[in-house]
């Protein structure tokens, strides 16, 4: 996949790209990438990328021709354009799923107070959300968003982990214990000593509903849970709880 990243702090999102992770993928090939800084393409001695809003109004709009001039030299029109803002739609894992398997993608990263629509009505396909808040910048955003979907693609991660880690199935994912055995008087669980693999996986099993339904019981509708599933997480509620989520499921 080719990552395209416009904007005016290229120094914010250079980090993501050069480490972890996402450097490893690059250096298997797996990424590509540019970063490239709209305010190149701004006229004037000052290369001014923002001004005041039409019809007045708090802070600064981001003006449309640095950021077209950019896109055009990089053909950008018929390709998957991703803006994040807080009016775009919510950002989850399907939807990173989705954007995983794009062969480019490119970002525009906004700041101040916004960006002008018509710039938005012509490039962009995806005004994304990763929140309900506001942050100061696009690019956290952008990393936020290129960080779920690059992981996704194939050689990136090993398949395993992905399978077993929270949203996979609409289930948070269970708690993880490493050495010492004993910290702060407080031990690792037995049956993960024990060895026994099929008491793992039901008790990892058990601590991911459970952990579902304390943090996040809006996933649990979603979740497909077996019979056997059902009967656990009826088994493992408290009375309040459990007739709540019958009336749920
Ligand atoms: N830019 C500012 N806030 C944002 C948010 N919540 N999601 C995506 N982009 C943003």
């Amino acid at each position: 996949m080719h990552i395209t990243v416009l904007t005016l702090f290229p120094e914010m999102v250079i980090p993501f790209f050069t480490s972890s992770i996402m450097k490893r993928a690059v250096d298997k090939g797996i990424i590509t990438y540019s970063i490239i800084n709209f305010r190149d393409e701004a006229e004037g001695v000052h290369h001014k990328c923002d001004d005041i809003p039409y019809g007045g109004g708090a802070g600064m709009v981001i003006m449309p021709e640095p950021i077209s001039k950019a896109l055009d030299k990089i053909d950008a029109k018929g390709k998957r354009v991703v803006f994040p803002t807080p009016s775009g739609r919510l950002y989850d894992q399907d939807y990173a799923a989705e954007l995983s398997k794009c062969d480019e993608l490119i970002f525009i990263c906004g700041h101040y107070e916004g960006l002008d629509q018509r710039v938005i009505d012509e490039y962009v396909t995806d005004e994304i959300s990763i929140g309900d808040y506001v942050l100061s910048s696009g690019e956290s955003a952008s990393v936020v968003i290129i960080d779920a979907l690059f992981r996704l693609i194939d050689g990136v991660i090993a398949s395993e982990s992905l399978e077993e880690e929270s949203f996979s199935s609409h289930l948070l994912e269970y708690p993880q214990y490493t050495r010492p055995e004993r910290y702060c008087n407080k031990s690792v669980p037995d049956v993960l000593l024990s060895g026994h693999h099929r008491h793992i996986t039901q008790w990892r099993n058990d601590k991911r509903i459970e952990k579902t339904m304390h943090s996040r019981p809006d996933l649990l509708s979603d979740a497909s849970l077996s019979v056997d599933e059902r009967n656990r997480l009826l088994t493992i509620l408290d009375k309040e709880d459990r007739r709540w989520i019958l009336s749920e499921l």
